[in-house]
Formats: structure tokens, C-alpha cells, sequence
């Protein structure tokens, strides 16, 4: 079981709705929390709640996707919280549209938040965790990172690569002797955090409440668990992707997966 109490974490995106919810719960284990997120003004906020239930915590406004500021912020922060112990990559968004709709900033963008931004962090951080041989790294990843989805394909893009970038990680890390540092990789179908407007999840993919979602993750960067996947549908996307190409199609239809990103059925007159 890893120690977390009196250690730091940082997590990117932390004033969004999975990004607080695991502050919340990294905070009621007893350690520190630094908070990096685009709207400074709402990571600062985040942070002064944190403080009001007893959490040593600190919100900066930082885009993680310049490495500059990546590279400068993480010396700053350890100069203020101590060694970065737990690096939580959670920064995400999602352009809506189909792929052919989309423009060149939106998928530069998407590139550089979902996938970019989670190597910045991870060469400003992993260094020191070799160095003690502690640590951990959470990469929020997705479900759409193991299965293909219409309406999010360069985001769905971009969770693949993570999930790619992670487990390559990992054993670069392994190969090297830093076996005291941990990888938890998080892939969730959809979040009731307000990322997906206008969204009907699949049949027995239920919304997931970051809080319950957030707790889940903490319990396995405490065992050290590679892979987190909720809910349990989740599990069975190797299985669909071993079945013929007709079956699994079929059952992307029945299950609605294919059309999840079109909003509710219109209402019958
Ligand atoms: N909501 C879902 O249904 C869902 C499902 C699976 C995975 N995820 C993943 O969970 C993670 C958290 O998403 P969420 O649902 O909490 O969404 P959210 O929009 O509530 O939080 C994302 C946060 O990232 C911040 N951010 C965006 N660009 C940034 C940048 N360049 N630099 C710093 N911060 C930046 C935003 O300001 C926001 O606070 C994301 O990686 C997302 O892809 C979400």
C-alpha cells in the first residue's frame, strides 16, 4: 500500500469536476494538494475550499500545454509543497462535432491538452520520483480510449495515445529500477462533470459521479492498480473488439454507443 499522508499531489485540470472531486479525496487521505488549471481564478477558489476543510492547498492559473510553464510552475510548486509525489494528468477537453467538421484549432488543441500536456507534466515530475524511487502517476485516459466512439474522434484519438504513452511509461520505468513509482491508468465512460452537454449514455453505462469515480481512483493508486475502468461495461470492451466486425457493430447499435453523442431521441409529437 502506497503512503499518500504529508506527501503532495498535483493535478492538472484540478478545478474541473474529476480534477476537485480527487483533490477532495487525496485531501481526506492527509496530503497536500497543488491544483494547476487554465481558469486560475477557479483553481484558486478550489484550493481555498480545500484550505476551509483543512487541506494544505494551492491553486495556480497554468496552461499545461507550454512546457515552459510546465517546467517552471512544477519548481514552484515543490519550492512551496515539497516533492511532487502523485502527478494526477486529468486536464481534458472535447470539441464537439464529427472529425470532418472540425477545424485545425480544434484539433491541434485537443492534441495538445489531452495528450501533450500529460508528457510536459511528466518530465517535469518523474525525474524526482526516480530519484526517491516514490511516487505515482495517475493519466486520466477514457473509455474512448479503448474503443473507438463517432462524435469524438480525435479526442477518442488522444485517449488511445495516453493510455499508449502510459503503459510505455511504465515499463520504461520498470526497465530502469524505479520500480517504487506507480501508474494508474483512469478509463471512465461518461462523467456527470457537465464535458459532455447533450449526451445520452450507452444501455448499463449509467452516469458516473466524479466523487464515487475520484475514490475509486485513490483506492487503486493505493494499491497501485494499473488500470481503472468504470463502470463495469467498461471491462468487457476487449471482448466486443474480439467479436466479428457485424457482431460488435450490432451491438454498438442496440447498446446505442454509436449514437450517444447525438443528444436524447426527439420527443414523439
Ligand atoms: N466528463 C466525462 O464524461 C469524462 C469521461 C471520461 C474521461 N474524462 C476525462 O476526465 C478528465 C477530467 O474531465 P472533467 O469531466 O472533470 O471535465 P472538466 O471540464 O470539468 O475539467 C477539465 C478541466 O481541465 C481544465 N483545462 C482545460 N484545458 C487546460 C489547459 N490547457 N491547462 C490547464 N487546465 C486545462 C479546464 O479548465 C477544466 O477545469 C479529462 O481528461 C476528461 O477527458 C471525462
Amino acid at each position: 500500500m502506497l503512503e499518500l499522508k504529508g506527501k503532495t499531489a498535483l493535478i492538472t485540470g484540478g478545478a474541473g469536476g474529476l480534477g476537485f472531486a480527487t483533490a477532495l479525496a487525496l485531501g481526506r487521505e492527509g496530503m497536500k494538494v497543488a491544483l494547476w488549471d487554465l481558469n486560475g481564478k477557479r483553481a484558486e477558489e478550489r484550493a481555498a475550499a480545500l484550505r476551509a476543510g483543512g487541506v494544505t492547498a494551492k491553486g495556480w492559473g497554468l496552461d499545461v500545454t507550454d512546457p515552459t510553464a510546465v517546467r517552471e510552475g512544477a519548481i514552484q510548486v515543490e519550492r512551496e509543497l515539497g516533492p511532487v509525489d502523485l502527478l494526477d494528468n486529468n486536464a481534458g477537453i472535447h470539441a464537439p462535432g464529427d472529425f470532418l467538421a472540425s477545424t485545425d484549432e480544434e484539433i491541434k488543441r485537443q492534441v495538445d491538452v489531452n495528450l501533450n500536456s500529460y508528457m510536459w507534466c511528466a518530465k517535469a515530475f518523474v525525474p524526482g520520483m526516480i530519484a526517491r524511487n516514490s511516487g505515482h502517476v495517475i493519466m486520466i485516459a477514457s473509455a474512448a480510449g479503448l474503443l473507438g466512439v463517432p462524435g469524438m474522434t480525435v479526442y477518442s484519438a488522444t485517449k488511445h495515445a495516453v493510455i499508449g504513452f502510459a503503459e510505455s511509461l511504465r515499463m520504461e520505468l520498470r526497465r530502469g529500477g524505479a520500480a517504487g513509482v506507480g501508474m494508474t491508468i483512469v478509463c471512465p465512460s461518461f462523467i456527470d462533470t457537465g464535458m459532455f452537454p447533450n449526451t445520452t449514455p450507452p444501455l448499463f453505462t449509467p452516469w458516473l459521479k466524479p466523487e464515487a469515480l475520484a475514490e475509486k481512483i485513490v483506492a487503486a493508486v493505493r494499491s497501485n492498480r494499473l488500470y481503472v475502468r468504470e463502470p463495469a461495461m467498461v471491462k468487457l470492451i476487449p471482448l466486443v473488439k474480439a467479436l466479428p466486425r457485424a457482431v460488435g457493430d450490432a451491438l454498438c447499435s442496440l447498446t446505442g454507443m454509436d449514437r450517444s453523442l447525438q443528444g436524447p431521441p426527439p420527443k414523439k409529437p
